[in-house]
């Protein structure tokens, strides 16, 4: 087999068969197949696409490139959420404990973020000592005792993965379904889960900007997981505008922790009991209204804050931040970023916030930059609601002083007012089984 010959048949539009898929795979990682051929392959599957049985097996090789987790010895079913990123997105935080507290486990092996989204490994972080390094045998106890547990992905996990998303950032193939597909579900499938479901953002601050190609992404990811003998289903939710009121890592924290408690905002809530319900659904355990009305349970009762406690202490965490959020170390400068005009918000560049996040500190350019934990943004205003000139739309938190001008102008030229209203989305626009 040629690596040429894999290239030639992809540019003329052929379905390739799994075991040139597993050639590919196993030579780049081996080092025999170069960048440049690589980069070839990946851009005649961004303009001629793969077939849901190419996409499978490329997820498979993916997968097999690395270790897989069995985790054989967490007792129960096993449950998973994964999100394709957003801005703002702290559902895990909320949904992993919400049905950890209702029987299943959950054994969670989340990221970091990098450019304008964020990562759940990096907002746990911010609560001071705890650990996302976990040794196996540490975690699965904590999976079995508390329910649930996250940590950090290991190097190990689908080391294809990591050179291909590499290689498809710097050669323009991100935003390619079948290589998103296969990069996430890869990973997924890595760790032995029963039920998975995800939340495809759709929208200004996600990959995939249009409600049909969040779609057809979902779908395909709902495919492969199918096709690996998964209960897996996929909500397409509205990335239009930030999740919920803040941005920034224990910023989010101090969010996820008063939901639990009690006070949140309408379309975080809403996601964060959809996905609990869904998962819970799947799970077999309850029937979709059993569930929804359990995750309310657990919410109004306190039990999924009980849990999310008892995580963050077995994980080495300050508690103390949870059992009051002011405890949280505070950012040294703020500012308020007010109204240039007078009008509804109309719509937000959802993207641009997160990059005005960035660059308060809050996130990455790249992988070794080191992150402020208590930088971020705490949104007054969102879309739909009416300003007088001078309202304030935000508040930005920073360590860097120097960050606030062109965090502030980044913001503000990502705000559009008008004296038209907006219609406002569903924060739920779809469910795909
Ligand atoms: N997240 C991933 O892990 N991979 C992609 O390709 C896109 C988002």
């Amino acid at each position: 087999m040629r690596i040429y010959d894999i290239i030639k048949k992809k540019r003329d539009g052929y379905e390739l068969t799994t075991e040139e898929i597993n050639f590919f795979i196993s030579g780049y990682v081996s080092g025999e197949i170069t960048d440049y051929q690589a980069s070839a392959l990946l851009m005649a599957i961004y303009f001629k696409g793969m077939t849901l049985t190419e996409t499978t097996a490329l997820t498979l090789a993916v997968k097999n490139s690395g270790d897989t987790l069995d985790f054989k010895g967490v007792k129960g079913i096993r449950a998973d959420k994964h999100s394709t990123g957003g801005v703002g997105d702290k559902t895990s935080l909320c949904v992993m404990p919400i049905v950890a507290s209702l029987g299943l486990k959950v054994a969670k092996m989340s990221g970091r973020g990098l450019g304008h989204t964020g990562g759940t490994v990096d907002k746990l972080e911010s609560i001071p000592n705890f650990k996302v390094d976990l040794k196996a045998s540490d975690f699965e106890n904590i999976v079995n005792e508390v329910g649930v547990a996250i940590i950090g992905q290991t190097n190990d996990i689908a080391p294809a993965d990591k050179k291909l998303y590499a290689l498809r950032d710097v050669t323009a193939t991100v935003d390619s379904i079948p290589l998103i597909a296969s990069s996430i579900m890869g990973k997924k499938l890595a760790v032995a889960d029963d039920v998975i479901v995800l939340d495809v953002k759709t929208g200004s601050g996600s990959f995939m900007k249009s409600v049909s190609e969040s779609e057809n992404l979902a779908k395909v990811m709902v495919g492969i997981g199918k096709n690996a003998g998964k209960k897996i289903c996929a909500l397409i939710t509205n990335m239009d505008a930030p999740l919920g009121n803040s941005i920034g890592n224990s910023l989010e924290v101090i969010e996820a922790v008063n939901l639990l408690k009690g006070s949140y905002q309408s379309d975080f809530y809403e996601i964060v009991t959809e996905l609990a319900t869904e998962i819970l659904t799947l799970s077999g355990l309850y029937s979709y209204n059993q569930a929804k009305s359990e995750v309310k349970r657990v919410i109004d009762d306190g039990t999924a804050l009980n849990t999310f406690k008892n995580m963050v202490k077995a994980q080495g965490g300050d508690v103390s931040v949870v059992d009051d959020v002011n405890n949280f170390k505070k950012a040294k400068y703020s500012i308020e970023v007010v109204s240039e005009s007078e009008g509804y918000i109309y719509s937000v560049d959802t993207e641009k916030y997160g990059l005005s996040a960035l660059t308060l500190g809050a996130g990455r350019n790249k992988i070794t930059d080191v992150i402020d934990y208590s930088a971020g943004i705490i949104l007054c205003k969102k879309t739909g609601n009416y300003v007088h000139k001078g309202d304030v739309i935000a508040t930005l938190y920073t360590n860097n002083k120097n960050a606030l001008k062109s965090a502030k102008q980044i913001l503000l030229s990502a705000t559009k007012i008008s004296t038209e209203k907006p219609q406002i989305n569903n924060i739920i626009i779809k469910k795909v089984y």
